[in-house]
């Protein structure tokens, strides 16, 4: 286990959104975390890349509590892609792309040609070498994602949390996404990100952790954690979980509530 929450307190101000949760990472896992909005998924998230600290408990990550690890150590292991993030005007790509460095820059330590090198990996691996010397101001969405996911992996961390790093890309530029963290975890990387979309999550992550109110519902693999139930009991929806036609992984079907009531009501 590299990366695990044991029995922490999060919130904000005196509003707690979770209580003594406990969750675990597995090593080289892709973990998805999903569950309804404003559940406490970026919360968790928060916590387990030290941006919040619990009230109580503590997360570890390769055997040590995150708070005790100086700044520069933790993000040479682990980074984190926030829900939104704003690039500062008239920022270019390739200089957003290399502030994901920084965690490896000492005080009065010059760019290295590792740094270089690490900065035109990320560019090539994102497909944004043409693009970059432009204006990331006037990307299209789904390129501007890219170029804050080539940030996150200039920075060579060998944990990735993702806080849904779909959301507002077309279908098409959301699986160029997932093929990319798919790519990442290939390569030996723990990735863990939040997911809306629960095919995706199931098609992807070989690991899921679900929660609701706070809690962790339950979590296992895919295969055995998406079921109609549960989807009922956490999202309030009722569904047909069918084998995905192209990938066999479980896929949710919502059920037409009007029919669903009849059924029920005949
Ligand atoms: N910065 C904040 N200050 C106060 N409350 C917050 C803040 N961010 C989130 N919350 C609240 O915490 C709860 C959980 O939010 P969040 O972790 O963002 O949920 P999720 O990511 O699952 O949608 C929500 O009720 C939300 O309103
Ligand atoms: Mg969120």
């Amino acid at each position: 286990m590299r990366l695990s929450a044991e029995s922490i307190t999060i919130g904000y101000d005196r509003k707690i959104i979770s209580e003594d949760l406990s969750v675990e990472v597995p090593e080289d896992s892709f973990t998805a975390i999903i569950g309804p909005n404003g559940c406490g998924k970026s919360t968790l998230l928060r916590a387990l890349a030290r941006v919040l600290t619990p009230s109580a408990g503590e997360v570890l990550l390769d055997g040590k509590a995150v708070q005790q690890y100086r700044s520069k150590e933790l993000a040479q292991r682990l980074g984190l892609l926030p829900q939104s993030s704003l690039a500062p005007d008239g920022i270019r790509v390739a200089d957003l792309v290399s502030r994901g460095r920084a965690p490896h820059q000492g005080l009065f330590q010059q760019w290295q040609a590792s740094d270089e090198e690490a900065v035109n990996a990320a560019l090539q691996a994102t497909k944004l070498t043409e693009l970059s010397g432009r204006l990331v101001d006037e990307l299209s969405g789904g390129q501007r994602q890219r170029v804050w996911v080539a940030m996150l992996l200039a920075q060579q961390t060998s944990i990735m949390l993702l806080d849904e790093p779909t959301t507002f890309l077309d279908i098409a530029h959301q699986y160029e996404l997932m093929e990319l963290f798919r790519g990442f975890h290939e390569q030996g990387k723990t990735v863990v990100t939040v997911l809306h979309d629960l095919n995706q999550a199931a098609r992807y992550a070989d690991h899921l952790i679900v929660m609701r109110d706070g809690r962790v519902i339950a979590t296992g693999h895919p295969q055995d954690v998406i079921t109609g139930e549960m989807v009922e009991e956490v999202f309030g929806l009722r569904s047909l979980v069918v084998p995905d036609p192209v990938t066999g992984t479980p896929s949710v079907v919502p059920l037409d509530p009007r029919t669903a009531t009849a059924t029920e009501a005949s």
